[in-house]
C-alpha cells in the first residue's frame, strides 16, 4: 500500500493495521512523520520525479493494491490556484496507478471541485471499472473537497 501525502500518519496507521505482518505500507510526504511500526516513511515533494524514484526503488519492481492520496496543497487563499494545484496531485497520482497498480487495485484520492473536475472524473472511468464518490460527513458542506475510489483497472 502506498500513502501519499500521509503526515501526521492517520491513515498510514489504520493501514499498518489492516494489512498485517506480511504486508507493506510506504508513506510520503513533504513534511516530516513522526516513525509508525511497519510504516516505510519518505519525506519529499510528490511533484518531482527524483521522489518517485526513490519511492520506485522502495517497490522494487512489486505492482501495488492500494494506493491513497489524501495530498493538499498549502492554500494561497485563491480558490482557482488551490483547486487545480490540487487536482494536479490528484492527476499525478493517478499516473502512478496507470504505471504501478495490480490490476485488480485500487486508488482513494481526496479531489477538488473546481473548474477541472469533469475531466478528472473523466479520466478516472476511463482507467477504473468502478468509480465512487463521497464527501465525507468530517469535511465541511461548504468544502469542495471530496474523495473518489476508483477499483480495478481496465
Ligand atoms: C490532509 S494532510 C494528510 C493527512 C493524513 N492523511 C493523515 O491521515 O494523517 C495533507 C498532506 O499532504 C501533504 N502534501 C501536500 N502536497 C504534497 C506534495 N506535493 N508531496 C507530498 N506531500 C504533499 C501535506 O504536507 C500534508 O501533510
Amino acid at each position: 500500500m502506498v500513502d501519499l501525502g500521509a503526515t501526521p500518519g492517520g491513515w498510514s496507521q489504520v493501514a499498518a493495521k489492516r494489512v498485517g505482518e506480511t504486508g507493506k505500507v510506504i508513506a510520503l510526504d513533504l513534511l516530516e512523520m513522526q516513525p509508525i511500526h511497519a510504516v516505510d516513511f519518505i519525506q519529499g515533494d510528490f511533484r518531482e520525479d527524483e521522489v518517485v524514484r526513490k519511492l520506485e526503488e522502495k517497490l522494487a519492481g512489486r505492482k501495488i493494491g492500494l494506493v491513497l492520496s489524501d495530498m493538499a496543497p498549502n492554500m494561497s487563499g485563491v480558490p482557482l490556484v488551490d483547486q487545480a494545484r490540487g487536482m494536479y496531485l490528484a492527476e499525478l497520482g493517478l499516473e502512478f496507478c496507470r504505471q504501478h497498480l495490480k490490476p485488480d487495485g485500487a486508488y482513494l484520492v481526496k479531489v477538488f471541485q473546481g473548474s477541472d473536475f469533469e475531466t478528472f472524473v473523466k479520466a478516472m472511468r476511463e482507467m477504473f471499472v468502478t468509480v465512487a464518490t463521497r464527501k465525507p460527513k468530517a469535511s465541511r458542506d461548504r468544502s469542495a473537497e471530496l474523495y473518489m475510489l476508483g477499483r480495478t483497472l481496465r
